[in-house]
């Protein structure tokens, strides 16, 4: 696995070992008392890949999945990569996997208001979750990770929602979510690997733990922006090789403190910071435009732009 090799030069001998047991639970955990769910769909294993044309761009979309700044650099951002929010590369049931995503569209999307192809949909990843630029449809970059889906999907029917796509639903807290309370959990969970700072762990010019606030993640636009999907992804798979062991309240707390913070602008920004939280956040999800320790969210004084250039390798702290 591409991350312990990276972790082992970083340091972290814990984080290594929880890496490893990640690798071993190919089963995402469930929360005490959840529904019983069939078992989810297995995607083919990467020694199924055929040899010949489609076959190289399949591997060209996983590696363009596990490396966007290398292998998609004009459409990418910040320094976070696909496969950070879809583990196991796009395979691992609850964790937005790929193979429950390419048989899901064409699909209506409230976000936009009209049906997204799955080309369409994955530009948006570009556009908000890698605070990039938006690769136009049918360039060699969207048609590798198209090949790359479509083959993890080989099997699966299309028209019914799969057990495992997206992330397992969480029961709403008992307590309302808490940015104090977010703020001891991070410390006590989450800092060793994502930093005090939230600004993520690189060593030799790779991102190691990638960053959850601040310039170099995802934007105000993004999914994980939303404080109910961060709070599923955070309680299914965070810490890392150790999902399902926080309790459900402690992962709202937390996913409030993370999206609490600053990160890149909404790109769809009207340039009013009102005006983009009622047209675009206007939930109790989005913290977006809501003023946190004295500083409004989305303020242009306090929030770095949109789709900013990635740094160069050597730039990386
Ligand atoms: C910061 C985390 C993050 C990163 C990085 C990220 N995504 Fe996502 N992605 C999400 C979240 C969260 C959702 C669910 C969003 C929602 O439901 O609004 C999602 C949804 C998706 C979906 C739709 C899933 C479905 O079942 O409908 C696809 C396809 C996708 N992402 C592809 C990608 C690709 C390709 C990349 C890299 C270019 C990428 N994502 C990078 C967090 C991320
Ligand atoms: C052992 C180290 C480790 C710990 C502890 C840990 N993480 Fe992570 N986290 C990672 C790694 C590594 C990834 C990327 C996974 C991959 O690429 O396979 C990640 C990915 C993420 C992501 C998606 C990517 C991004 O940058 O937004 C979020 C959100 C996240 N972690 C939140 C948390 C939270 C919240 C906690 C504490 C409850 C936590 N993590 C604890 C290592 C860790």
């Amino acid at each position: 696995m591409r991350f312990m090799q990276v972790a082992a030069t970083a340091c972290a001998v814990s984080a290594l070992a929880v890496a490893g047991l990640a690798a071993e639970t190919a089963w995402f955990p469930r929360a005490a008392g959840a529904t019983e769910t069939p078992a989810p769909f297995t995607p083919p294993a990467e020694d199924a890949i055929p040899a010949g044309k489609f076959g190289d761009e399949v591997r060209l979309g996983e590696q363009i999945f596990r490396e966007p700044g290398e292998h998609a650099a004009a459409y990418v951002g910040n320094d976070l990569r696909c496969s950070n929010c879809h583990l196991d590369a796009g395979r691992l049931a609850g964790s937005a996997p790929m193979w429950a995503a390419y048989i899901s569209y064409p699909a209506y999307r409230s976000k936009n208001g009209h049906v997204n192809s799955f080309q369409e949909r994955l530009q948006g990843c570009f556009r908000y979750s890698m605070n990039g630029k938006v690769p136009p449809l049918g360039d060699p970059v969207l048609v590798a990770l198209e090949s790359y889906s479509f083959f993890l999907a080989k099997g699966l029917p299309t028209g019914e929602k799969p057990a495992g796509r997206g992330f397992p639903a969480l029961p709403k807290p008992a307590l309302a979510p808490d940015y104090a309370r977010g703020a001891q959990v991070y410390a006590e969970n989450c800092a060793a690997c994502h930093g005090a700072d939230g600004l993520g762990q690189s060593a030799d010019g790779k991102v190691v733990f990638p960053p959850l606030w601040g310039p170099r993640s995802f934007n105000w636009g993004a999914g994980m922006g939303s404080i109910k999907n961060a709070a599923e992804f955070i309680h299914a798979n965070m810490p890392l090789g150790m999902g399902g062991t926080l309790t459900p309240q402690q992962s709202w707390d937390v996913a409030t403190y993370i999206d609490s913070q600053v990160r890149p602008q909404d790109p769809r920004f009207t340039g009013d910071v009102a005006e983009t939280r009622a047209k675009f956040h206007d939930n109790p999800n989005s913290m977006y435009g809501r003023t946190v320790d004295g500083a409004v969210l989305g303020d242009p004084k306090v929030t770095p732009p949109a789709g900013t250039v990635p740094a160069s390798k050597a730039e990386h702290k």
